[in-house]
């Protein structure tokens, strides 16, 4: 064994990287794994704060043992209890019985609904303190971010905001922990990816929490997946800040779904014609290929959105189906929305998606342009109009 690594002097970090799991929650890809982070405080009272998923248990626990030897874990810091963190509780408990499992009023019902677990527990409220020695931790309830009973704990001497799933992202930590350890473009889109998806719905009660912790002062974010921001920790707190406002930037992303090509060809029409027009960001996804995961992301990144589709069986082509209702699921506000697609005889491609306009409220840009059998000279003629209206109003009009 030779897992130690140090934060500070008496604070480990305990976490570990899961490259095996393919799709996280069962549903999310994890093409370059995931982390399942938890720290541990070694000080006159040792305290982790969460554990991992039941997976990595074995690795999670031998790592504690290597830092504290025969010592006992005095408390053990529930800020969220989905399974992928508190899937080690129950071993946790086992090998140190008299541990104390901190955690709010709602934790507690989650604790003994998943693992039946009701004994040694620790309230704390709003603002509570829990004394370590040198370390000194205060709680902050912030609940649906993004369950019920998220809280964060907030180290008072070194500043540490332990931030359970806010601020993390997807991908396993290759070597090293930090901001300024690693290539960030690559942690940056999978954290974004991550909040898009998973924290994106509860967007307002994200802004809220964040205005709370405006006058912290925060040295160091140390959430439940990916990077800990040691360096620039103000760099997630702006993007936080960002997304959660459903600001974004200037570009343009095209969703479609073909069957044989023909929406296809309408699709990079379109995208041809707003590099035209001076859109530098264009990004085109095939939804039948592309999880909606990144298509989500992307969205969550750039201003103009255009979605095209077959019709099929009357209505809008499956795959479409799903990045449709997954945006309506998700809240996300603020954008321009164009619509395009292909039909041969009953049409319900179009419609579908306009039904889906008049829902979600976005800024619907020009009219929507459906081609029969294959697209024309008349469809592009229109489909030239919507891309350049789309252009101006993205170079124009900040969101
Ligand atoms: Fe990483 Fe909400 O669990």
């Amino acid at each position: 064994m030779n897992y130690k690594l140090p934060i500070s002097d008496k604070l480990h970090w305990i976490g570990v990287n899961d490259r095996e799991t393919h799709l996280f929650e069962n549903f999310w890809p994890l093409e370059k794994g995931v982390t399942y982070n938890s720290y541990l405080v070694n000080d006159e009272k040792i305290a982790l704060i969460d554990t991992v998923k039941f997976n990595k248990t074995d690795l999670y626990l031998e790592k504690i043992k290597e830092i504290i030897g025969e010592k006992d874990v005095d408390f053990l810091v529930i800020n969220h209890m989905e399974p992928d963190h508190s899937g080690s509780i129950a071993a946790v408990i086992k090998m140190w019985p008299n541990v104390k499992i901190v955690g709010n009023k709602k934790t507690f019902g989650f604790l003994k609904g998943f693992y039946e677990i009701t004994d040694n527990l620790y309230e704390v409220k709003e603002g509570d303190e829990i004394n370590l020695g040198y370390h000194n931790l205060k709680f902050f309830i912030t609940p649906m971010v993004h369950w019920p009973e998220t809280m964060m704990t907030y180290e008072t001497t070194d500043k540490i905001l332990f931030s359970m799933d806010a601020f993390g992202g997807f991908g396993a930590l290759d070597g090293g922990i930090f901001d300024f350890e690693v290539n960030l473009s690559f942690y940056e889109d999978e954290i974004r990816r991550y909040y898009s998806n998973i924290v994106g719905k509860y967007s307002p009660i994200v802004q809220r929490t964040l205005q709370r912790f405006k006058d912290v002062e925060i040295s160091m974010i140390a959430p439940t997946h990916g990077i800990v921001w040691k360096e620039s920790p103000s760099t997630i707190f702006n993007y936080y800040d960002k997304w959660s406002r459903f600001e974004a930037e200037e570009g343009v992303v095209i969703v479609y779904g073909t069957m044989y090509g023909n929406t296809a060809k309408m699709a990079d029409y379109l995208a041809k014609e707003l590099s035209r027009n001076g859109i530098k960001n264009i990004k085109i996804f095939d939804a039948s290929k592309t999880h909606l995961s990144y298509i989500i992301s992307e969205l969550w990144k750039y201003k103009g959105v255009i979605i095209g589709s077959a019709a099929y069986n009357t209505t809008v082509f499956p795959a479409v189906e799903a990045v449709l209702s997954k945006i309506e699921n998700s809240g996300l506000k603020n954008r321009y929305l164009g619509v395009f697609g292909n039909k041969s005889w009953s049409g319900g491609g179009v419609k579908t998606i306009m039904n889906f306009a008049e829902k979600i409220k976005w800024d619907f840009v020009a009219s929507p342009v459906e081609a029969t059998y294959s697209p024309k000279e008349k469809d592009y003629k229109e489909l030239s109009l919507l891309a350049k209206e789309m252009a101006n109003l993205v170079k124009n009009n900040p969101k």
